[in-house]
């Protein structure tokens, strides 16, 4: 039994530190993909009213794992769209574990990462733990002393073999 990290990015920063902390805990990495792009200004009204977007194909069944880490960027002070879609299509997660990061321009409010835990805690999950990057710390692999301390909370040492998870 492993854990999964679902991510959604979209230029590449979440996915970055994502990648990251998969070597570092032995996970499998599953991106999160929307089927069509849009508009700045539609992105950001899909944040605000917290609407769901179609997503790609991606591993959304929890059966063969026991942890989740959900990460994405920070859009509007919320979460985007397609990971609204991802929490509503997860299975076979009651009573597991999860862990929930963002990254963000600069933002330092915290209601996406409320958004997410609230919604994978209705769902029956159990929480972990939270991180939260800034796009410059992480362009600059600056990742600080949460970045070891949000892994210690999903390492487990049977699980070297990760993967990563497409269509
Ligand atoms: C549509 C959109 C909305 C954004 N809204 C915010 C915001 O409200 N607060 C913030 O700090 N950063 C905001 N950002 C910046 C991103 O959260 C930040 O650059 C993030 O690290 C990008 O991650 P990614 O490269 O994985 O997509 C926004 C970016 C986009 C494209």
């Amino acid at each position: 039994m492993k854990t999964l990290i679902a991510c959604y990015s979209y230029s590449g920063h979440t996915l970055k530190v994502a990648k990251k902390l998969q070597k570092e805990i032995g996970a499998d990495l599953t991106e999160i993909k929307t089927e069509k792009d849009r508009w700045y200004l539609l992105k950001i009204l899909d944040s605000i009213r917290e609407k769901k977007a179609t997503i790609k194909p991606c591993q959304t069944d929890l059966m063969n794992y026991d942890k989740l880490i959900l990460c994405c960027p920070v859009w509007a002070g919320k979460t985007p769209a397609a990971v609204n879609q991802y929490m509503f299509d997860l299975k076979n997660i009651k009573d597991k574990e999860f862990g929930v990061f963002i990254t963000s321009g600069g933002n330092r409010s915290q209601k996406a990462t409320i958004q997410m835990r609230e919604n994978l805690d209705l769902q029956g999950m159990k929480f972990l733990g939270q991180m939260r990057l800034i796009t410059k710390d992480v362009e600059n692999e600056k990742y600080g002393e949460i970045f070891p301390l949000f892994a210690g909370k999903f390492k487990d040492p049977k699980s070297e073999n990760s993967k990563n998870i497409t269509e």
